[in-house]
């Protein structure tokens, strides 16, 4: 998968070098660029905001260079003759991010995340992007971030986990929260004892059935427990 980041913070993202992502990246699994949208600047100050229109607090992003820098992604995809990425500009008014939309933005070729700061980017920029490609609005949940580098960085481990190929084992995508709508069941390793704490003797019987059924009903139980709205999905 290729994955391009708009951001007027690059440094944010060193840390995609690291753990699975890094290694996929490595592998060539997911083939990722980060933007300096200040690139796109023309002015000595490299602005990349201004004053709303109409009042208000607070600066909004300019459109000129998010148009500049969607461009040139877009040339470069299209050059290739590549069908055209999904364009994700994370945002508090976006729709709600799930494991769900995870699998959907899993079988992409191509990823665009435009992460805004301040109040938030012009709209036209949405809405030329809209004309050349696929676009998203998606929040992480509902609450503010100062911008949108920590949602992308989310998103990208959400949705990099589920490319074949960077998680070793893929049966431990199959068991996990959310993988079939709830949460998942707690997990014990050994000693089967520790600090007066004991495993469930179910986990040490050795009958398959007996777990997989103390499993079903420990994720039942907890999802009931703390995540209602799951279940009534
Ligand atoms: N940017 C600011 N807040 C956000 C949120 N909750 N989700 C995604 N992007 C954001």
């Amino acid at each position: 998968m290729r994955i391009d980041i708009v951001t007027i913070f690059p440094e944010f993202f060193s840390v995609l070098d690291v753990s699975l992502l890094g290694k996929a990246r490595q592998n060539g699994l997911i083939d990722l660029a980060v933007h300096d949208l200040r690139d796109y600047t023309y002015d000595r100050h490299r602005t990349v905001d201004d004053t709303p229109y109409g009042g208000g607090a607070g600066m909004v992003m300019r459109p000129e260079p998010w148009g500049d820098a969607l461009d040139s992604i877009l040339y470069a995809s299209e050059a290739q003759h590549a069908a055209p990425p999904v364009i994700i500009f994370p945002s508090p008014a976006g729709e709600l991010f799930s494991q769900s939309m995870a699998r959907e933005l899993a079988v992409e070729r191509q990823l665009v995340f435009g992460c805004g700061r301040y109040e938030g980017i012009d709209q036209r920029v949405v809405d030329y992007a809209s004309t050349r490609a696929t676009v998203r609005l998606v929040s992480l949940g509902d609450y503010v971030l100062n911008g949108g580098e920590v949602a992308t960085m989310a998103m990208i481990e959400a949705i990099g986990r589920l490319i074949p190929g960077v998680v070793g084992n893929p049966e431990s995508l199959v068991e996990e929260s959310h993988s079939d709508g709830l949460l998942e069941y707690p997990s014990y390793t050994k000693p089967a004892e520790w600090r007066g704490f004991e495993v469930p003797p179910v986990l040490l019987s050795g009958n398959h059935g007996a777990i997989a059924a103390w499993r079903h009903e420990q994720q039942l139980e907890r999802t009931r427990r703390v995540r209602p709205d799951l279940l009534a999905e």
